[in-house]
């Protein structure tokens, strides 16, 4: 049953505004990360005008690079990541506002020269002396990098400018401890509304939307608490493993730091969270930390029974986690984690939350899934004939991107049969443009100084003390044991135990 939807035609960039004049400072301007994603987003923003002609991107990294290598390295990147295919010329005339500067991070003086640097620029390509510091380095590096930047004035604005903002990437710390030293270094040398800290996944126009559904649609609301909701499920799954390179870094991180505590749980909070009194930043965050500090810590017992932890192994097709490229031979490092958790509040006290993610999964689907308490009385009760099963709403987030909701109907024909249908709304025959991507979006925000969709400091240390009740366990007592699972299945068949009830089940997509 396919909801009647007229197309519409949205040009994406008409009502967007665009950015202030400034310099985009990229730390890690040689990295894998501003050359797949960095770089792409800067240069569809400038595509869609939306960077405004007083703009300048500066690639900061420890390598050697003259200005043109760097742009052609850039150009390159663009080529073969972004969602557009670049345009010569165009890019040609983008590249005059790119440049390079090697900088070492416990050189002070690379940074005294990075500040007469930025000064020229600021001066000839009147960027109005705001910057945007983007830390595409890992928060070891950056450490040392922001010390020697305060050390050198650079965490202050330019000459006539108004802002100097950091966007910091995850990992944000590894525990809530760490998470904590990051935050007061932090905010040593920025104050929280000139910190960024990034999660792409708020960035995607799916996530976003959760918010629309929920508050701009007065028939779904009041349906979304503990009277109406037996439970909800939030799944992240992929189908790649390590891509060859990721191994070193995954194996300090494992699918609950890397996906849990960020992508997973921001997707738990906007689902879960109350009405934010406007939609200003901070309405937001305060209603998203308030979820996030309900979240009842685990027990060690609670772990054993309530969590599932996996890793894949190999097959005639694929390497098993233990074979990638910098990964150890004996490690137990999860590359799949479920959880089954409970929210502490009003709305939420009783409806359980099962959140899982995994890499090497039968696909590549993100969504979450209410789903809902069956009717107080079944009346189509002869025979077999309800086979409706209960109400559900499925947030698809990607792919196939859009919504759907699952009824119960009337099967045609003498009997009564009750089969489930499906209403659906598609993102791609609902409106006629893509949106931007994730990175586009959050970029631009973050140079219009929007921070409704980066996280607060308290946001990131709610998750924390969350997933460190479960990690201490896993750690420690090593419980529940790591199972392994084949690739391209849904993960360990253990995942599915903890609905503790036949008839719940984890919902897969369908296969389209
Ligand atoms: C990143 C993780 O944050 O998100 C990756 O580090 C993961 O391991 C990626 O693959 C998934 O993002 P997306 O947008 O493809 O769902």
């Amino acid at each position: 049953m396919a909801v009647e939807t007229q197309t519409l035609k949205v040009n994406i960039g008409a009502d967007r505004p665009v950015a202030p004049p400034c310099i985009f400072v990229l730390f890690g301007a040689t990295g894998d990360l501003a050359a797949r994603k960095i770089a792409p987003a800067l240069y569809n923003l400038y595509r869609q005008e939306l960077l405004g002609r007083n703009f300048y991107v500066l690639g900061v990294a420890r390598r050697g690079r003259s200005d043109e290598q760097f742009r052609q390295e850039m150009f390159e990147a663009v080529g073969r990541h972004s969602r557009e295919q670049i345009d010569r010329t165009l890019w040609n005339e983008f590249a005059q506002r790119w440049g390079y500067c090697t900088v070492e991070a416990h050189e002070q003086s690379h940074f005294a020269a990075l500040g007469e640097r930025l000064g020229r620029i600021n001066a000839e390509h009147q960027t109005g002396g705001n910057i945007i510091y983007y830390m595409a380095i890992t928060p070891d590096a950056w450490g040392e990098t922001i010390e020697n930047m305060a050390g050198a004035g650079l965490t202050r604005p330019l000459q006539g400018g108004s802002f100097a903002r950091i966007v910091v990437e995850k990992p944000f710390g590894r525990d809530l401890a760490s998470a904590r030293r990051l935050n007061e270094r932090l905010l040593n040398f920025f104050d929280e509304k000139s910190i960024f800290r990034i999660d792409h996944y708020l960035g995607k126009e799916t996530v976003q939307n959760i918010l629309v559904l929920r508050f701009a649609n007065a028939i779904l609301e009041p349906l979304l608490n503990r009277q109406y909701v037996d439970n909800i499920q939030i799944t992240a799954a992929e189908t790649v493993g390590m891509e060859g390179r990721r191994g070193p870094y995954y194996e300090k991180a494992g699918a609950m730091r890397d996906m849990m505590q960020n992508h997973m749980l921001q997707l738990l909070a906007l689902t879960a969270m109350e009405a934010p009194s406007s939609m200003s930043a901070e309405s937001i965050r305060d209603e998203k930390v308030k979820v996030l500090r309900a979240l009842r810590p685990l027990t060690p017992e609670e772990v054993e029974t309530n969590t599932v932890r996996g890793q894949y192994r190999a097959d005639a097709k694929h390497p098993g986690y233990r074979q990638e490229d910098g990964v150890a031979e004996d490690s137990p490092v999860e590359t799949f984690a479920a959880v089954r958790l409970m929210i502490d509040n009003w709305r939420w006290s009783g409806v359980p939350f099962y959140l899982r993610t995994g890499k090497m999964l039968a696909a590549k689907a993100t969504y979450v899934v209410v789903t809902f308490k069956r009717e107080p009385l079944n009346l189509f009760v002869e025979g077999d004939c309800d086979m409706g099963g209960p109400n559900m709403l499925v947030l698809r987030i990607a792919p196939d991107e859009g919504a759907d909701f699952i009824l119960s109907a009337k099967a045609p024909g003498e009997r009564m049969l009750l089969r489930p249908v499906r209403m659906e709304y598609r993102y791609d025959s609902a409106f006629a443009s893509a949106g931007p991507e994730a990175y586009e979006h959050l970029l631009l925000d973050a140079m219009r100084g929007v921070a409704t969709l980066f996280i607060r400091g308290d946001e990131v240390e709610a998750s924390w003390r969350f997933i460190d009740s479960i990690r201490r366990t896993w750690d420690v007592s090593r419980k529940p044991s790591l199972i392994e699972y084949p690739p391209m299945s849904w993960g360990p068949q253990e995942a599915g135990a903890l609905f503790e009830d036949p008839y719940r089940q984890w919902y897969n997509p369908r296969p389209r």
